[in-house]
């Protein structure tokens, strides 16, 4: 679904991401993890467009990325919920959601997305006329990811979900990251935390200042000990 091809993304003299290459197919969970400033960010912003990269290729359900302009690849079924869940403060719970819903125009489909936003974080529905800017961490993280869901994205690109949240927050997040998938979604989930992504992941790669490192599937990684050593805290 989603191939990434030897990518290699500068940011002035500092070469960031070195003949980065992944694959993501259609219905897998694929983790990316990798200590803080590996590239992993990076990564995701030059899949989605966001930051210009210098050569290489991503193909997304046969589309070259790269030739499409940033603001058209979300039409294409590609949801990016960025770090540090950037939602609209000074809106409500409800009108951010609506405008994950922006590029539609089917009244009744949005409803019913809107419906499984709030089977899956009750929470929101409760909060539903509160200002984002006033929900906590963990309840801003799941209206982040609630509003990538309204463009009903066939993929959904995750960075740090489980970032600055308390265990018990992040265990409900990536509960409801497994029943997204399940639900047919497929999803790439960028994480320092490597002990839970690599438990709920099928795939993974690893991110060492801008090269990957290692890959291949997400319990044999978890029983590595040079993974375990450097990242599992072990
Ligand atoms: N906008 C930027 N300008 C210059 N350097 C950047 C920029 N964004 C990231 N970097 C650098 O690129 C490297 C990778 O960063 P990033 O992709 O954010 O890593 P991660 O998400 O794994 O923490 C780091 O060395 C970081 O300092
Ligand atoms: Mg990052």
């Amino acid at each position: 679904m989603l191939k990434v091809e030897n990518i290699n993304l500068y940011y002035g003299v500092i070469h960031a991401l070195r003949d980065i290459s992944l694959e993501v197919k259609q219905g897998e969970i694929v983790t990316l993890i990798g200590a803080n400033g590996a590239g992993k960010t990076s990564t995701l912003r030059a899949i989605s467009g966001l930051e210009p990269i210098k050569s290489g290729t991503v193909t997304f359900k046969g589309s070259e990325l790269n030739k499409v302009p940033a603001n058209k690849i979300v039409s294409l079924g590609l949801s990016h919920v960025p770090e540090g869940r950037r939602v609209f403060p000074q809106l409500s719970v409800l009108e951010n959601l609506e405008l994950g819903a922006y590029l539609r125009n089917d009244k009744a489909g949005i409803k019913q997305d809107m419906e499984m936003v709030f089977a899956k974080f009750p929470r929101l529905k409760e909060r539903i006329k509160q200002q984002a800017g006033t929900l906590s961490g963990g309840e801003q993280q799941m209206l982040a990811i609630g509003r990538a869901l309204m463009n009903r994205p066939e993929m959904l690109i995750l960075d740090e979900p489980s970032m600055g949240l308390a265990p018990l927050v992040v265990k409900d997040i990536f509960d409801t990251i497994v029943e997204i998938n399940k639900s047919g979604t497929t999803i790439l989930l960028v994480e320092q935390n490597a002990n839970m992504a690599l438990a709920i992941a099928h795939r993974a790669y690893v991110l060492e200042t801008g090269n990957i490192v290692k890959s291949g599937d997400a319990q044999v990684l978890l029983n590595d000990e040079s993974i375990k050593s450097a990242y599992l805290g072990e």
